[in-house]
């Protein structure tokens, strides 16, 4: 492990406890009257870069907060932890790995070594290997064992293997191949594969087998299945032509039959969920073409790039994970609503988990001391206007404040009459209501009778920060994952926790397959007294 600053207990910084002080003293002020009290806050507190416009106007803070909020950033060296991670320094310290999506976009020719490797080569190489084979799948040069033109592909795959292919899909469908169908098989409930296998034929299916370990239970177990089902309609010697592997371990690969020629590699530095636009993203490519792919990877570099040099201050990643340590540390604000007024973006929410939740729901920092502050907030949302008519009640009166992230694209892929208006009219209003509130006199002035007025009151004051792009296509889409990508990396550095590592999912697999070995026998459970209880319901009941 490397010794770094950035490991250090953060609450011995002076900006720190400025911060803590600051949360007390304007705890009394509200967003409403930050806004009414500054006409120029609204410009003042947006940025831009790469096409996304950040508002950051309807936050709980002001001027002396953002400064100690940059201060605090300086102090922890963030921007140098920045720099470590875009050479290429181990600064996945419990996995001593590097962390290099970044590497994953840049232009060719520019050239990084890692690890005595050149990065830049690699990259470009498996990107040429998927685009000529996605744009042979896509012509239908790519033909299926008995001739026929492949015309769904199938993503096998879970957590980073399977929450980006997914979610990219859905995203860019108006950019993407109409001719071929798309399905992403997941969980482990057999299910998942035997409702998507009904919905394709074998001849003309693509399997594509997403896995950086190639060793996960459910990947692993549903590839095997998929197999099966195929070599009972085809034959063995199907397999080649209807099943290829996204991985980063040939030797597995190999012992499940897929040769390596069809395989498309990437690397130890590619954390699962930030895997997107590696290789994993083969069915993204395959849905929009390697132009289209390119243009994604394009519009995430121009976020790397603000990233990487623009000023604190105009830094909208930077930004935007210092007002989450704000709200979450500070204000001690739980959860953050994910609400994007786009059903291109209904799988967006649930990406994110992932995203925020696997890099930061740590409790210890880098040199293993525990924290004494709150880390990593709880994601979650549904797209609107969908939301509204089912929990944004509870974020507008609910007991709970909830910060929210509302995303707007400007122009729809679908004009249909005022729809898309109707839609945007929606999200300002949210925002505006769900920062502003309505106080009791303004409700009272409606002629609201006074026995209602408390129910009708709305509290306001939740923060909320309103995302707003021109278009959702490729360039966009990149250029807005990047951007979260970079406010969790700000997040977990001014933590000082390890947002690349995933140790607190490894035990609950351990303890299954344990449990697993008492479902598949006689064997009597000896777990624990909850659960053998447990087991007997349950093998009682799968009679
Ligand atoms: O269980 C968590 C996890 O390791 C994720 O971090 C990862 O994205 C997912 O499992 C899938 O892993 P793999 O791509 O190796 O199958």
């Amino acid at each position: 492990m490397t010794g770094s600053s950035i490991a250090d207990d953060p609450t011995t910084c002076a900006a720190w406890n400025t911060l803590a002080a600051l949360a007390a003293e304007t705890a009394g002020t509200t967003i409403r009257q930050l806004l009414d009290a500054d006409p120029a806050r609204p410009n003042a507190l947006t940025y831009e870069a790469a096409g996304i416009h950040l508002d950051l106007s309807r936050q709980r803070l002001d001027g002396a907060v953002l400064d100690a909020l940059l201060s605090l950033a300086e102090e922890r060296g963030v921007l140098r932890h920045r720099d470590a991670m875009l050479a290429g320094e181990h600064i996945n310290v419990t996995e001593d790995r590097a962390v290099l999506h970044t590497a994953l976009r840049r232009p060719a020719g520019e050239p990084l070594v890692v690890d005595g490797v050149d990065v830049d080569t690699e990259v470009h190489d498996v990107l040429a290997r998927m685009g000529s084979f996605a744009e042979a799948v896509r012509k239908g040069d790519w033909r299926g064992a008995t001739g026929g033109r492949i015309t769904a592909v199938v993503n096998i795959g879970i957590g980073g293997s399977d929450l980006g292919p997914a979610m990219a899909h859905i995203a860019l469908e108006a950019f993407s191949d109409r001719a071929l169908s798309f399905h992403f098989v997941s969980n482990v409930d057999p299910t998942d594969l035997a409702e998507t296998l009904r919905r394709v034929d074998p001849a003309t299916t693509l399997f594509i087998i997403a896995s950086k370990t190639f060793t996960t239970l459910e990947t692993m177990t549903n590839a095997n299945a998929a197999r099966s089902w195929l070599v009972s309609a085809l034959g063995e010697d199907a397999v080649e032509r209807h099943f290829v592997a996204v991985s980063t371990n040939a030797e597995k690969v190999s012992e499940f039959g897929i040769d390596t020629a069809n395989m498309f590699g990437f690397w130890d530095w590619v954390g699962g969920r930030y895997s997107m636009d590696s290789a994993i993203g083969l069915s993204t490519m395959i849905a929009v073409g390697a132009d289209g792919f390119a243009r994604m990877l394009a519009g995430f570099h121009a976020m790397d790039a603000h990233f990487a040099t623009a000023g604190p201050r105009e830094n909208l990643p930077l930004l935007m994970g210092l007002v989450a340590v704000w709200n979450r540390t500070f204000l001690g604000i739980e959860t953050t609503a994910v609400l994007p007024y786009s059903q291109y973006l209904a799988r967006f929410p649930a990406y994110l988990q992932q995203l925020t939740m696997e890099s930061n729901g740590k409790s210890v920092r880098m040199d293993g001391t525990r924290v004494d502050y709150e880390t990593g907030a709880i994601f979650w949302g549904e797209p609107g206007t969908n939301g509204q008519h089912s929990f944004y009640q509870l974020l507008h009166q609910g007991t709970s404040t909830v910060a929210c992230d509302v995303v707007v694209v400007a122009r729809t892929e679908n004009p249909l009459g005022h729809q898309q208006d109707m839609l945007v009219a929606n999200a300002l209003a949210q925002a505006a209501v769900l920062s502003r509130g309505r106080t009791a006199e303004e409700v009272a002035a409606d002629g609201t009778p006074a026995a209602l007025v408390p129910h009708k009151l709305m509290p306001g004051n939740r923060p909320v920060s309103l995302i707003t792009i021109e278009r959702l296509d490729p360039f966009a889409l990149g250029a807005l994952i990047a951007l979260y990508e970079h406010s969790v990396f700000v997040q977990g550095a001014i933590w000082g926790i390890d947002s690349f590592d995933q140790w607190g999912v490894e035990l609950g697999k351990k303890v299954a397959m344990g449990i697993l070995g008492v479902l598949t026998s006689d064997a009597e459970p000896d777990i624990d007294p909850a659960t053998d209880a447990s087991v007997a319901l349950y093998k009682r009941l799968r009679r």
